[in-house]
């Protein structure tokens, strides 16, 4: 692909500056790539219903074209131009929106194929973070964004993480300083309310989901497991190698390793560690780790395995098994 000249714009996350956000909105009217903070990590976005502008985004990442794209959007009402909203999923918008939940629906025609990943759903989801409601206000249009890095890396939750992999591949970067979730929106389809489905655990614990809709959230049984084609890809892996700890084991005998987890393990094979004192920190912790590790000469990355899978660690020990190539 040609490089081009990316430009920066730094922006307060809580009063984002209309005109640079309004230089941002013009990129995307005009079929460009614009980088953005959401509350779980950077998005790459482009004009969700522009196909020329979402096939760059599928090159800018070397992303396969089967693995369709969420629509973000400002509003419920904006999402049903996009999507056959159903009374339960409303329901969980009303209650979860903005934040990091993504709901799979039937999609209108106006969503492009190729935004689709050629599926008749199509994925929405409202995040919570004011420099992302800003520009898509001002765009006008719903925004098409995957995580804002080359595909298979750990996903960026600052502006120089998308830098480091997207530098000469985009035209614009709103930099809102970095973001407080740290993993991905949590995907449920929502295409049967009947039976709802946990395609992709992240951000919004499963617990909070199913009090809302009174029932379990299932996983796709094999058969539909093509309706979440993201989750086929290796992800949300360093260059360095990532191993596994659990509490009561014993410590891999590696050298020189970096260390992320909860516990403070003697290890004479740490050199550099990360201990987090709670699962969310850990979560909001765990990508820019990776990406700290890597820079920084250890030899492997040991993290720590949640003890648990509720709230936020089901999303974080399906983040922590794909970086070990487990996923
Ligand atoms: O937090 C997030 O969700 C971030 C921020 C930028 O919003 N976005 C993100 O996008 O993680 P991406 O493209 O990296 O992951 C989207 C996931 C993929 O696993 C994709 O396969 C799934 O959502 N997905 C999108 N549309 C779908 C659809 N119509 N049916 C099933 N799965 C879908
Ligand atoms: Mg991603």
């Amino acid at each position: 692909m040609t490089k081009m000249k990316t430009i920066t714009a730094t922006v307060d996350r809580w009063h984002p500056d209309p005109l640079k956000v309004s230089k941002a909105a013009r990129v995307l009217m005009a079929g460009g790539l614009v980088a953005f903070p959401t509350e779980t990590v950077y998005g790459l976005g482009a004009d969700a219903l522009n196909p020329e502008a979402v096939a760059k985004i599928y090159e800018a990442k070397g992303r396969p074209s089967d693995n369709p794209l969420i629509l973000h959007v400002y509003s419920i009402v904006q999402a049903m131009h996009l999507v056959e909203m159903n009374d339960t999923a409303e329901k969980l918008a009303l209650k979860f929106w903005p934040g990091p939940l993504t709901l799979v629906l039937p999609a209108k025609s106006c969503v492009p194929s190729i935004t689709r990943g050629g599926l008749d759903t199509a994925a929405v989801r409202m995040p919570a973070n004011k420099v992302a409601e800003a520009l898509i206000y001002a765009s006008g249009c719903p925004v098409a964004a995957p995580s804002a890095h080359l595909s298979g890396r750990p996903s960026p939750t600052d502006a120089d993480s998308v830098l480091q992999d997207m530098d000469g591949r985009i035209d614009f970067i709103l930099d809102g300083g970095s973001t407080t979730g740290g993993i991905e929106s949590t995907v449920i389809d929502m295409t049967n309310p009947e039976r709802p489905l946990m395609l992709r655990p992240g951000g919004m614990p499963r617990e909070d989901i199913e009090e809302v809709l009174g029932c379990r959230l299932e996983l796709p049984d094999t058969l539909s497991t093509k309706r979440s084609p993201g989750t086929h890809y290796r992800h949300y892996s360093p260059d360095i190698p990532v191993i596994i700890w659990r509490k009561g084991e014993k410590f891999p005998d590696v050298f020189p390793a970096g260390y992320m987890g909860i516990d403070d393990p003697e290890s004479d094979g740490v050199t550099n560690k990360i201990v987090f004192t709670s699962y969310e920190d850990y979560a909001h912790g765990l990508f820019a780790g990776f990406r700290k590790f890597e820079a920084g000469g250890v030899a492997c990355i040991v993290v720590q395995w949640p003890e648990d899978d509720s709230g936020i660690n089901e999303g974080l020990r399906d983040r922590i098994s794909r970086a070990a190539g487990l996923g």
